[in-house]
């Protein structure tokens, strides 16, 4: 099957898009990846995307219509890799689009006398479907919410099916907007995986640069700010005292809590620019130390930690992890033979095989789901036969 991913993380910076050739299913899983293309969203289109996430900003009408504005440039990224890939969009036998999520409430609130949690991902599939042809999967996290779990992650049972090893423990660690990771430990089988967000990646570094130069810039290119400054212990002091850092896993955040709230918060400090970098880059690095060493090294034996995403590209955070955690090899997973870049989107085109094979795409540990379901809404595209084994296989 040749499958395509899709995926804009929290970060919201663009379109990743991975065409892969996919052979079997679960652990039998065989994956090579033929294409990336990334489509980055323009500066005004990523700040229109964040407003939405912003509950004082993301009015409905715009949600309606974003959701369109974005299902199209889905689709541009499917039709994109095929282009950069040399394949023809009609050779495609299956999309699996993750969307772009713009709020993520994993917290359970009664409504009503009704308990609920709720995640909302937007990107029209029947606008991917309708400019593609090719049957799509969306809306993966929802199920696994509706089986009492928290959405996410989901990424994890991919780590598993590719990484899993019977020589090493393993960390898959993947630095987006939200950094997270999940544990493979040596031999280990599927009930054994655990995973969990540890807090910010990218998103509070993106944040406070923006701000500082009016939206110029999205990003700190190659940690080059962070280079410059010196780090405040006082500031990262009363970062780290962020109470998600200490809640027991399985847990999931999100901007609600590491957008503006944390951003805000750097922003109102009288310090140099580069030192206000400096410290939010490392607080992407100690929470992420603070995460192993809490949860995750006194339960389990780790050789490596395989780093990817966005966070991955910047050097300062790499020679950081590396620094603190002496103990174990950090390496990119492109020494482990995937680009860091693709690795989301590959998921969620595995992740697509997994619903059409009507196999279980959530980890229950992982997640707290109650038990394992099939994710996703499917969107039916040409000549497609869908026939979903309703007797959930894992
Ligand atoms: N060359 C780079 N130097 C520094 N940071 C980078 C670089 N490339 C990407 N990033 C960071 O990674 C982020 C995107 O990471 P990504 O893995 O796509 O996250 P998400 O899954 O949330 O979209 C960017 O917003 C930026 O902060
Ligand atoms: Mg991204």
């Amino acid at each position: 099957m040749k499958v395509i991913g899709l995926m804009s993380g929290t970060s919201a910076d663009g379109v990743d898009a991975a065409l892969v050739e996919i052979e079997g299913k679960g652990t039998e899983t065989r994956v090579k990846l033929l294409g990336f293309s990334f489509l980055p969203y323009p500066g005004d289109l990523r700040r229109a995307v964040l407003d939405l996430c912003d509950p004082e900003k993301g009015k409905v009408d715009n949600i309606c219509r974003m959701g369109v504005v974005l299902g199209e440039w889905f689709a541009q990224g499917a039709l994109r890799v095929c282009q950069d890939a040399g394949v023809d969009i009609e050779d495609v036998d299956l999309i699996g689009s993750h969307g772009q999520t713009i709020h993520h409430l994993p917290e359970t609130v009664t409504l009503f006398e009704t308990p609920v949690r709720g995640t909302l991902q937007i990107g029209d599939s029947s606008v991917v479907v309708e400019r593609t042809g090719v049957t799509t999967v969306s809306d993966f996290r929802s199920r696994d919410m509706a089986a009492g779990g928290e959405g996410a992650p989901v990424v994890p049972l991919v780590d598993y099916f590719l990484f899993r090893s019977e020589a090493i423990g393993r960390v898959m660690l993947n630095i987006g907007g939200i950094s997270n990771l999940t544990v493979l430990r040596k031999g280990c089988r599927r009930e054994d995986v655990y995973a969990f967000d540890t807090g910010p990646g990218n998103m509070v570094i993106d944040g406070v640069i923006s701000a500082l130069t009016g939206g110029r810039d999205g990003y700190d290119e190659g940690g080059k700010r962070a280079a410059l400054g010196k780090g405040s212990p006082e500031l990262l002091d009363s970062l780290m005292q962020h109470p998600f850092l200490v809640l027991p896993p399985p847990k999931s955040t999100g901007r609600e809590m590491f957008g503006a709230p944390v951003i805000d918060l750097v922003l109102e400090r009288d310090l140099p620019e580069n030192d206000l970098i400096r410290t939010v880059t490392h607080f992407t690095i100690e929470s992420i130390a603070d995460a192993l060493d809490r949860f995750v090294f006194p339960q389990c034996d780790i050789q490596e930690i395989v780093v990817s995403g966005g966070g991955a590209e910047n050097p300062v955070i790499m020679a950081g992890l590396k620094k603190a955690l002496s103990g174990q090899e950090v390496v990119r997973i492109e020494d482990r033979g995937l680009p860091s870049e693709a690795k989301e989107a590959i998921a969620f085109a595995i992740l697509a095989n997994e619903t059409l094979a009507g196999q279980a795409g959530n980890m229950p540990r992982v997640t707290g789901a109650a038990h394992p379901v099939v994710l996703g809404v499917v969107t039916p595209g040409r000549g497609c036969r869908i026939s979903v084994d309703s007797k959930v296989k894992i």
